[in-house]
């Protein structure tokens, strides 16, 4: 029978990233965004591929996809990645509450609820979640601390749930990235000039001395899925050039 994922937030990015390695390793595999229009493009770049559009900004997003499994996969999923994110960069004065709200729950609340609805599916399987974090969770920036707490709340979800879900055989990791070539930025409203100067700024604090690339982070999430892994729970494994450790 053919491995079951389902990728939040698979429409571009790392998650596109994962979704096109598990896609080619003969996965099944569910991934969402936000509109039609970014399901679309990566259904039309991956054949076979399911999409959904899931918006974190909304009321129960995970009652579609729990529907999707159970109907199309008979209730049965390998693995869960809790992926989809976007960033807000502001001071602290002049932060909004719904910057606040909307890190939160892009993060921590509406990876809860799914996580949640996917435990007997998970259970199934002796599956695993997999939580993309950041290095910013780990690691103190001004001016980002929505975005950080919100990583950091994810990182103790991840050993919360490990504790939690370890009797019924289903593992917990989450993989931290250091600054990642995506359209996060982009995506985030930031001028060209601006994100010029943050990749140039990064560059320069990463040990390694260069940015991440999306199989870097592909590839690590690869060898927490690989069953050799099989005895690794509740870890917050960073893949940032060193970053977190500076
Ligand atoms: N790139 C980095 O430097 C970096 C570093 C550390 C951690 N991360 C984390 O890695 C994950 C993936 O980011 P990425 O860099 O690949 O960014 P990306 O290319 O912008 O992809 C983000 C994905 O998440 C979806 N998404 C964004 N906001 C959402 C929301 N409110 N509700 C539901 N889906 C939403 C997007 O959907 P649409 O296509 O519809 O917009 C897209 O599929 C995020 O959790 C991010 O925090 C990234």
């Amino acid at each position: 029978m053919q491995k079951t994922m389902v990728i939040t937030g698979g429409s571009s990015g790392i998650g596109k990233g994962i979704a096109q390695y598990f896609h080619k390793a003969g996965w099944q595999i569910l991934v969402t965004g936000r509109s039609k229009s970014s399901t679309a493009a990566v259904a039309a770049a991956l054949p076979g591929i399911h999409t959904l559009e899931y918006d974190t900004a909304l009321n129960d997003q995970e009652k579609p996809l729990t529907d999707f499994i159970r109907r199309e996969w008979g209730g049965r999923l390998d693995v869960l990645i809790n992926n989809a994110g976007h960033v807000v960069i502001t001071p602290l004065k002049g932060i909004t509450r719904e910057a606040m709200e909307s890190m939160y729950r892009t993060h921590m609340a509406e990876p809860s609820m799914l996580t949640a609805g996917c435990i007997d599916f998970l259970a199934a399987t002796k599956g695993q979640v997999i939580n993309i974090s950041s290095s910013v969770g780990i690691k103190a920036y001004a001016e980002m601390s929505a975005y950080g707490s919100a990583k950091a709340g994810m990182n103790m979800l991840t050993k919360i749930w490990a504790m939690e879900l370890a009797p019924l055989g289903i593992r917990v990791n989450a993989v931290a990235p250091g600054p990642t070539e995506t359209t996060v930025l982009e995506k985030a409203g930031l001028s060209t000039d601006m994100i010029q100067m943050i990749h140039e700024s990064e560059k320069a604090a990463i040990p390694l001395q260069r940015r991440g690339q999306v199989k870097d982070i592909v590839e690590t999430v690869a060898l927490l899925v690989n069953s050799a892994s099989t005895w690794v729970t509740g870890v917050l494994l960073p893949v940032d050039g060193g970053v977190s450790i500076t």
